[in-house]
Order: C-alpha cells, then structure tokens, then sequence
C-alpha cells in the first residue's frame, strides 16, 4: 500500500506563496506531498527533496522524471551543510515513519507481522532495534519505553527482554512481541506492543535529537518570507516544535546550537492545524497529526 499523504491540502496551501519560487521537502517518504508540489508549481519552479532512507530516494528517482525536481540522501540535520548555498521559499517536514515502513515486515517496524527486528530508516548507518536490545542495560532500555513510548509497564518489560536475552539473542518482531504479550494483556483496542514499538523506533532512529538540531538549523536555509510547515504525530514531537518556535523564549533551550534569538527569527502564522474529521476517516493514521506554520521575518 502506497504512503497516504496526511494534511495534504492545508500544509500546501501555506508553504506555496510563490509558484516560481525554490521549495524543500525534508522528509520525502513516497513523495505524495512533492507530487502535489510540483503540480503546483510553474516551469520556473524549483523543489529539493531529502530523505534517510534509500528505499524513499530510490522510489523517488525511479517515479519522478521532473527537470524541476532533486533528491538526496541525507538527514534532515544536515540541512544546513547540504544546501548551504541555497536559500528556500518554503520548507516542509512531515515528520516520523511512513506507512510503506510498517508495511514492509522486512524493516522490522511492525508488531503485526514477522521480521528481523532492525527499525533503522537509514539501514546504511546506525544501530538496528535488535542490536541495542541485545546489548543495553536494562534500566537504560526501561527508561527509553518509559519516556519515548509511555510505557507504565516499562520496568516489567525490560526485566522480560533482559531474561529472554540471557538464553538467546533477540531477533525478530515477533519475538518482542511475544515477549511484550508476556507483560501486559491487550486490553481495547490498542495492541499492548505498540508503545514500546514506538518508543524503540524514536530511540534508534535518534528522532528527536535530529528534529531539534534540524530545527535549529533551517533559518540559515530559508529567505526571510520564508515559510516552515511541519507536521507530527506525537506528543514529544510536537513539544519540540512548539518550544522552539515559542516567541516568549529568549535564550534558545541549552541543548540546540543557535546564536540568534527564535523571538528575532520567526513569526508563527498559525498554531495548531489537525486533520478535519472527514480526513480522520479516510486515513486514521492521521489523526494524531497536528501542524505548525512559522514565517521567517
Ligand atoms: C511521514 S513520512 C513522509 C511522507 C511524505 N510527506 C509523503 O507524502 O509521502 C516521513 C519520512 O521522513 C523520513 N525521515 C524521518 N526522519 C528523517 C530524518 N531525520 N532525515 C531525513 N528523513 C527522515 C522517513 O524516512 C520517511 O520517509
């Protein structure tokens, strides 16, 4: 099944302010919302397109024959030293996993089917979901479920890897699942992995710490009329979106390398879009999305 775009109509609408003008979309995935982008835009516009994972730049060079069009492989955190001669009209990020991830039983995203238990977006880098749970200590794995996942169970959870690990290696999804099932019987209708499933995701993919240091990064990218559309899906994401841009905030958060003032930067245009109720039917993976839209002054 192809990535259903999420919030389509209404990120467009305010990141296109100039159809001849020069956009990037930061998180391509299976390009619906470059698709529709470039659908809009005259001849004499331009789109840049990135992404981590090979899979999203393989489809894309393979689906999009457009002059108008490029796309590389890349983290989003790199923002700045990839196009660190370019200044952009508009820059979208759509943020997290795309549904072709979880679709794919060989990426190991999803609880619901078997496969190697890798969780990796760029499977060219890092550490898989496999590798980390073989290896870490037990209060650190508790403490990622807890806070990435929300996992009340977190403690009991990890005690439970830690114990299968001791006889053999973990490998599979399946083989977490089970283990999550030993813990914590499904109750409603949310299967009981999905929490950690999602807090593993955010932990070995380092999403919140590249969101934050790409944040801090896109106004050496974007003119000043510039706009930011950015959409999550989570609570934690969210949070980091709406602190950073918050206007009140003086000195930039300790951890994020900036040195001019977010008040000075950026003007937010609007605070909080969510999907209308119509869109939450057809596609019920959006509707946890909120989107945020910043001018640059
Ligand atoms: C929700 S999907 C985007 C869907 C896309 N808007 C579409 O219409 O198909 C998010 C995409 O962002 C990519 N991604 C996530 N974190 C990234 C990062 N730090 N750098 C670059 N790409 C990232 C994922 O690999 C995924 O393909």
């Amino acid at each position: 099944m192809l990535h259903v775009p999420v919030l389509l109509e209404e990120s467009l609408d305010f990141l296109l302010h100039d159809l001849s003008g020069t956009y990037l979309d930061l998180t391509f995935g299976r390009g619906s919302h470059s698709q529709e982008l470039l659908n809009r835009l005259s001849p004499l516009g331009r789109l840049h397109a990135v992404d981590r994972d090979l899979e999203a730049v393989s489809f894309a060079k393979e689906n999009i024959a457009d002059p108008r069009f490029s796309i590389y492989h890349s983290n989003y955190s790199e923002v700045n030293s990839l196009f660190y001669k370019q200044r952009f009209d508009g820059i979208l990020l759509d943020l997290g996993t795309c549904s072709t991830h979880l679709d794919n039983p060989f990426r190991g995203f999803s609880f619901q089917s078997d496969g190697p238990l890798d969780m990796r977006m760029d499977m060219s880098s890092g550490f898989s979901a496999a590798e980390w749970l073989n290896s870490a200590p037990e209060k650190e794995i508790s403490n990622i479920l807890y806070e990435y996942g929300d996992e009340k169970s977190s403690r009991k959870i990890a005690k439970a890897i830690v114990k299968f690990r001791s006889i053999k290696p973990l490998q599979s999804t399946i083989e977490l699942t089970k283990i999550i099932e030993t813990v914590l019987k499904r109750t409603g209708k949310t299967h009981p992995a999905t929490k950690s499933f999602q807090a593993i995701r955010i932990h070995v993919n380092n999403e919140l710490y590249h969101l934050k240091i790409a944040l801090s990064k896109l106004q050496n990218v974007l003119k000043v009329g510039g706009v930011v559309v950015i959409i999550s899906f989570h609570s934690l994401e969210d949070r980091i979106v709406k602190n950073f841009f918050k206007p009140e905030i003086e000195e930039p958060p300790k951890d994020i390398p900036i040195n001019t003032s977010v008040k000075e930067t950026y003007r937010c245009i609007k605070k909080k879009i969510k999907p209308s109720p119509n869109e939450i039917k057809m596609n019920p993976r959006s509707r946890s999305a909120i989107m945020r839209v910043f001018l640059k002054l």
